[in-house]
């Protein structure tokens, strides 16, 4: 229990390293407890086959993975277990161009079934938009495994990110987070892994989280369990509310990236307990975990280009210049060369702060983007404002 392995590098991975080493866990290769980061190895059957060798994963198996993995299957799963979500119809690739070319509703999303990176979705607010999205999918642009293509009205609302640990039958849920996915300032540009988060997420009051727990999370485990697929581990849903109720957008099979980054700063009872209770079935035994009473807040420090193409191998300066103890830095794409820590990715430092309101966490994460730099760096300059 106290020696794992993760799956993963990014800066999910390093939040998660970073709070279970304050807990005294030890990391190493072929621990016998491993924790599977992101969502590609779940598909892959990594969980099977650690399982094989009689290691304890906190992960969902492939088949749970569905969830994920298939956005049909997850549409399918909520249509008969009766989870609200945004209507829809399914499609073979090779029809989608006539479809889209005859379709009138404006807007509508348009996604990819399988597995994209993140990228398989497109919001069309225009006809223009609908006929470039065409060929995208037509194409295969985004490398999607599968050949079926959905429409789903699309859904206008506030977004929240709930995170549910869960042995299969009991459930904790987490603060809700809200996440930046758009490049730009004003939640604008393209579409990216995530560009900053934060938590608590005011729009979630007492009420919604009740219906958040009624409607969706007890009906979607209980689902899984009726349909002989228990879901073990962190179950990640993105919902929309509109007017008040709550929809699913989609779930993910895993914590979210950096969502993680600001459950870490805030989780203050330890994980590995949760974690191991999830994988042997008794969460029940276990209090609601606790969690610092104020906010925290992230912000993604990406290289000039991301979410396209962008340069790698920039040395970071002002990394030791950060010395409040509420502000940490999660490393999710540096490597360490000659002493000098450089930039290996698009989204390289997740600068992560809390305090006791999110506008004073805000102003300490700020501080300390200014000081770190590196050539073409940028951030975002109004993660949380939705909240402010
Ligand atoms: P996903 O990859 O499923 O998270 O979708 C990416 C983003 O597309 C979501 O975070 C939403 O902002 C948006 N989106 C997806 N489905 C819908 C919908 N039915 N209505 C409105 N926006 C949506
Ligand atoms: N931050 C969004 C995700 O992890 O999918």
């Amino acid at each position: 229990m106290n020696v794992m392995s993760i799956i993963g590098n990014g800066g999910r991975e390093a939040s998660l390293r970073w709070k279970l080493e304050k807990e005294g866990v030890v990391f190493r290769e072929n621990a016998p407890f491993v924790i599977i980061g992101p969502e590609q190895p779940i598909a892959d059957g990594l969980t099977e086959h650690y399982k094989s060798m009689l290691k304890k994963v906190f992960a969902p198996t492939k088949l749970a993975g569905r969830l994920e993995t298939s956005k049909l299957w997850a549409k399918q799963f909520m249509l008969r277990n009766d989870i609200p979500t945004a209507r829809w119809n399914t499609y073979k690739r090779t029809a989608i161009a006539d479809i889209l070319d005859y379709n009138e509703q404006i807007p509508i999303v348009i996604k990819e079934d399988g597995l994209c990176g993140g990228k398989g979705v497109t919001v069309c607010k225009t006809l223009e938009e609908v006929l470039e999205a065409k060929e995208l999918y037509r194409t295969n642009h985004f490398k999607s495994n599968s050949n079926k293509i959905l429409l789903e009205d699309f859904l206008e609302g506030e977004e929240a990110s709930c995170f549910v640990l869960t042995d299969g039958l009991d459930y904790k849920v987490l603060p809700y987070c809200q996440d930046h996915k758009r490049v730009g300032e004003g939640d604008t540009g393209p579409n990216t892994g995530g560009m900053g988060a934060y938590a608590p997420a005011p729009l979630i009051t007492d009420e919604l989280d009740f219906k958040i727990r009624r409607e969706v999370i007890e009906p979607t485990l209980k689902g899984m369990q009726n349909e002989g697929i228990p879901y073990k581990g962190v179950l990640y849903i993105g919902l929309m509310i509109v007017e008040g109720e709550p929809y699913v957008i989609e779930y993910n099979v895993r914590f979210g990236d950096p969502e993680c980054q600001v459950l870490m700063m805030l989780m203050e009872s330890d994980l590995a307990p949760y974690m191991e209770a999830c994988i042997e079935g008794h969460l029940r035994e276990l209090q609601a975990p606790k969690f610092y009473e104020g906010s925290a807040i992230t912000v993604c420090m990406c290289s000039g280009g991301y979410p396209e193409e962008y340069g790698k191998g920039f040395p970071i300066s002002g990394l030791d210049s950060i010395d409040d103890p509420d502000v940490q830095i999660f490393h999710a794409g540096t490597e360490e060369v000659d002493g000098k820590c450089i930039t290996t990715g698009g989204r390289v430092l997740n600068v992560t702060a809390k305090a006791e309101t999110l506008k004073e966490a805000q102003d300490k994460v700020y501080k300390a983007c200014k000081k770190i730099k590196w050539e073409k760096s940028f951030y975002r300059k109004d993660i949380g404002y939705k909240a402010l």
